[in-house]
């Protein structure tokens, strides 16, 4: 044993007594941030070499801070995100629903889609597309200044990391209520992954104290946010044009009558996420009036 696993060893078990989810894998996780290795490399690290801000590190795990804000850097797909104070922290759930919308993009038959991604947040799902979709265009939408702030970090250094992907992500500040307008009708694909916590609801401290009220309140029964996205999409979609909508795990049945045959929706679906519960809705626009 090094001194760096032995301090590690105590870390988790401290994040296990205040109720942290992965608590080996996070106290893991900041040591290789720290110490500037990899996590496969800890064992390596030379007594001698053992940092003690390792432990400020811990203690603001301890204080259910999130680990991305720790380490400033949030996984999403193929992509290695800038997050902190301001900007929802990007999940694995949301993964599945844009591996989904990747898949469809990329098997239309369509020289350069067009997507609308609303409340983009970190630009995480927009950016997953353009680096995944080679030829798409996205358009991504964002109400909340700060949380644009690290939208355009991502965005621009994404640009340099991966000059194929400059100029695909487009950002626009606007509530996406209204957004968009000039591209009425022509819409290929809109994703989106809006508040839907119904308001009171209990959340743990990372996400209550750090995620931003904007990402995460939904109103009285989550679907405020998902009504306007449904409203949103009929005005955006070509004939033929697919949504796709993130909600909560019980909300599965109540998305799937938003996007209602009434409405003017066909081939409307309830997807799961990997842990197998209710995740997401998509559904196909066959044209007819938006309104
Ligand atoms: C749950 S977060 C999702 C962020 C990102 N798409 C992701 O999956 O990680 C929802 C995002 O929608 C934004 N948002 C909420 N209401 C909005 C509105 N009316 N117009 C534009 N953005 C909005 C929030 O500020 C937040 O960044």
């Amino acid at each position: 044993m090094s001194l760096l696993l032995d301090e590690i060893a105590v870390a988790a078990a401290r994040l296990a007594e205040v109720g942290v989810d992965s608590p080996r894998a996070d106290a893991e996780l900041i040591a290789a941030h720290v110490h500037g290795v990899g996590r496969g490399e800890l064992h390596r690290v030379p007594d001698a070499d053992f940092d003690p801000r390792f432990w400020d590190e811990v203690a603001r795990r301890e204080a259910r801070e999130p680990l991305q804000h720790i380490t400033g850097h949030a996984y999403f797909r193929y992509l290695d995100l800038e997050v902190g104070p301001g900007v929802f922290v990007p999940r694995p759930e949301t993964e599945v629903m844009t591996g989904w919308a990747i898949t469809r993009l990329t098997e239309m038959d369509v020289a350069e889609p067009v997507v609308a991604d609303l409340g983009t947040g970190s630009a995480a799902i927009a950016l997953a597309i353009a680096q995944e979709v080679p030829r798409a265009q996205v358009h991504a939408v964002e109400l909340d200044p700060l949380a644009r702030t690290w939208a355009e970090r991502n965005i621009a250094s994404s640009s340099t990391s991966a000059p194929h992907m400059a100029g695909r992500v487009t950002l626009h500040g606007d509530d996406f209520a209204r957004a968009l307008e000039t591209l009425a009708r022509s819409v290929d694909l809109v994703i989106s992954n809006p508040p839907y916590i119904p308001v009171g609801a209990s959340v743990p401290p990372e996400v209550g104290e750090y995620d931003p009220a904007t990402a995460l309140w939904g109103g009285q029964d989550g679907l405020d946010a998902i009504r306007v996205v449904e409203r949103v999409a009929r005005r955006l979609l070509r004939p033929g044009g697919l949504v796709a909508v993130e909600h909560g795990a019980p909300q599965g049945t109540s998305v799937y009558w938003v996007f209602a045959e009434e409405r003017g929706w066909r081939d409307t679906r309830n997807h799961r996420d990997l842990a197998g519960r209710d995740r997401f809705v998509t559904a196909t626009w066959p044209g007819g009036p938006a309104d």
